[in-house]
């Protein structure tokens, strides 16, 4: 494995396709090693724009404008950060040799639709998955929950993420609100939703799992101690490492992980979504890339997540021992405004074991994570009270 020198013509050249809070991380592990990169969104001024060699702005769902951006600058490798992009562009690109996609062309395809995910997962791998079915009309949504997945249900459209266009109902009253729900929540008007039985789970976790050069130079498979992590509405509040879990539930929760990361394939980290309840693990999605829950491993890990995908993807190897446990909680926007300035930024760094991050983005709105709070501890309580105390110390106000 060989790097050169950015802004050279030995440079090794790493694109991001998607420049917020994740990739702007990614993109300091790679500027650390040396890496030329450009980091691309669809506003300026993203987190990672600030952090990289060369910053662009485009709608990354145009394949033509994608591919024309990828054959202006060449890079080696492209790493999407973001699921709302021309796949399809990404096939064609990969296929042609023009650049490398981390982890691959096929696993971004796959990801960024839940029914390919959901398919391969559950029909072609066996892996324990909650009842579930398409639909493309109100009809075949009410016909799907008669005869097949029952009360209560979530609606989700099939590609949106964060929570977007979700809804948990409970009676055949409520389809018609939901169907409608999921139309307006879709990031592009395909219409179709997937209907999910509910997990009545105990906790919930992201099993981080890396895909990276071993010992011997092979691609091997390497697990992170769980994230536990609270979700509401469909957005993570808090997440924490390591979660207790039973041997049984470990081992399942590795099981499923390995089985559907070795079928997407190419190197770097993946966050699998994993239900628990007892020693019985249930799939339910997979992110080919960093996780938002991971940030709490820019202070549990001696190796954050966004430095073992770096690693991973430049054919370098990782680790991913443990620190210390450790905790994040989201610092929200909780106004709506540009150019907005951080109060109690000192006193959330008083509290003991903590960092903080602000990701720089332009604009504020109510609901946007601007920042987290990290904290570490002798144990998860203690981390996770770090880090809520020191995020509730960060008050967002208005700029000049
Ligand atoms: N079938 C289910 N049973 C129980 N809870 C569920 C189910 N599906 C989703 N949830 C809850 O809703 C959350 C969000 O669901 P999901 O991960 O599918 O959506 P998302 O939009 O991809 O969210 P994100 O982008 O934040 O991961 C889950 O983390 C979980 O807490
Ligand atoms: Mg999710």
């Amino acid at each position: 494995m060989r790097i050169g020198t950015p802004l050279s013509p030995s440079a090794t050249r790493v694109m991001l396709l998607g420049a917020g809070e994740l990739g702007k991380e990614v993109i300091i592990a790679l500027q650390r090693l040396g890496v030329e990169v450009i980091a691309v969104d669809r506003y300026a001024n993203a987190p990672g724009h600030q952090v990289a060699h060369r910053a662009h702005v485009i709608d990354m769902t145009d394949g033509a404008a994608l591919k024309k951006l990828v054959q202006r600058e060449k890079p080696h490798l492209i790493v999407p950060e973001i699921e709302a992009i021309a796949t399809d562009a990404l096939i064609g690109i990969e296929r042609e040799g023009i650049a490398e996609v981390i982890p691959t062309a096929r696993a971004a395809q796959l990801t960024m639709n839940r029914e390919g995910i959901r398919r391969l997962a559950a029909e072609q791998l066996g892996l324990p998955a909650s009842a579930y079915a398409f639909a493309s009309s109100l009809a075949e949504l009410r016909n799907a929950i008669d005869k097949k997945i029952g009360y209560p249900c979530i609606i989700k459209p099939v590609m949106s993420s964060s929570g977007k266009g979700q809804s948990l109902i409970k009676t055949p009253q409520e389809a018609e609100t939901a169907w409608n729900y999921a139309q307006s929540g879709a990031r592009v008007g395909l219409g179709k939703v997937i209907v999910e039985g509910v997990i009545e789970f105990d906790y919930e976790i992201t099993q981080l799992t890396a895909r990276a050069s071993g010992a011997s130079g092979e691609i091997e498979t390497y697990f992170c101690e769980p994230i536990g992590h609270v979700q509401v509405k469909g957005d993570y509040v808090e997440s924490w490492q390591p979660q207790p879990m039973s041997r049984t539930a470990l081992a399942a929760a590795r099981d499923i992980a390995g089985k559907v990361t070795d079928n997407l394939g190419g190197r770097g980290i993946f966050g699998v979504e994993l239900f628990v309840k007892g020693d019985q693990v249930w799939f339910s999605e997979v992110s080919p890339r960093p996780h938002d829950t991971g940030m709490v491993t820019m202070i549990s890990q001696v190796q954050s997540e966004f430095e073992i995908h770096a690693r991973a993807i430049l054919g370098l190897p990782v680790s991913v021992e443990m620190r210390s446990p450790g905790a994040s909680a989201v610092i929200y926007g909780g106004l709506e405004a540009k150019g907005i300035a951080f109060d109690g930024v000192d006193e959330a760094l008083r509290v003991p074991g903590t960092d903080v991050r602000l990701f720089g983005k332009p604009e504020s709105f109510i609901k946007r994570r601007m920042g987290v709070a990290l904290a570490s501890g002798k144990d998860i309580d203690e981390a996770r009270q770090r880090a809520k105390l020191a995020a509730s110390k960060v008050r967002p106000v208005k700029g000049l």
